[in-house]
């Protein structure tokens, strides 16, 4: 599968298959992950892989009762350990850099025939209380991972290029 098939292939997975993944498609998904670009290579980002299916159902209350979350076999915490370094342009470094890596694990997994959904609705501090994550980290964003029980494509509802693209200036 090339890059383009993969983005055209994403989607958010919202129900899972009660199937474990295998350890070499976790380590390939992160590694994805961790070869990610980021601002002077600062690599932020770390994540917490949780597969204990009491602490996944915690976590999916803390993401607003989002059952599903806890529901895939795997939940990646993705955290920021982190200054709030800002760039010179004044957007914050770690945000960007997180998701960054997080797109990177998403396109890794359908290549893997695995599925993912973003996960921005969710309680900071209860996710950090559950975990144990020290307070100056922060977490940006949950990733429920897992084989998706549908695996067909969906049309992307999105806005067209006309509407998003302006050459030469605004
Ligand atoms: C930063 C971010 C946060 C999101 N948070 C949630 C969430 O909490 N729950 C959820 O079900 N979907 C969440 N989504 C998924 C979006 O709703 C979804 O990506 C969008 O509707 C486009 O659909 P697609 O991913 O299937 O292409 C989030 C997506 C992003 C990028």
């Amino acid at each position: 599968m090339d890059v383009l098939d993969a983005i055209k292939s994403r989607k958010s997975v919202r129900r899972y298959l009660d199937k474990s993944i295998e350890k070499e498609k976790l380590i390939a998904v992160l590694e994805a992950g961790r070869l990610a670009p980021s601002a002077s290579n600062r690599q932020e980002w770390r994540f917490v892989i949780v597969r204990d299916r009491e602490t996944r159902r915690k976590l999916a209350e803390a993401a607003d009762e989002q059952a599903f979350v806890g529901e895939a076999p795997v939940v990646i915490v993705a955290c920021a350990e982190t200054d709030s370094h800002t760039m010179k342009c004044e957007q914050p470094c770690y945000p960007i850099d997180v998701a960054i890596a997080l797109d990177h694990i998403t396109l890794a997994a359908v290549e893997l025939e695995l599925g993912t959904c973003w996960i921005g609705a969710f309680d900071e501090e209860r996710v950090k209380e559950i975990l144990g994550i020290p307070e100056e980290i922060r977490v940006v964003e949950l990733m429920p991972l897992g084989y998706p029980s549908d695996p067909s494509i969906v049309k992307k509802e999105r806005l067209s290029l006309d509407t998003i693209v302006k050459y030469e200036h605004w």
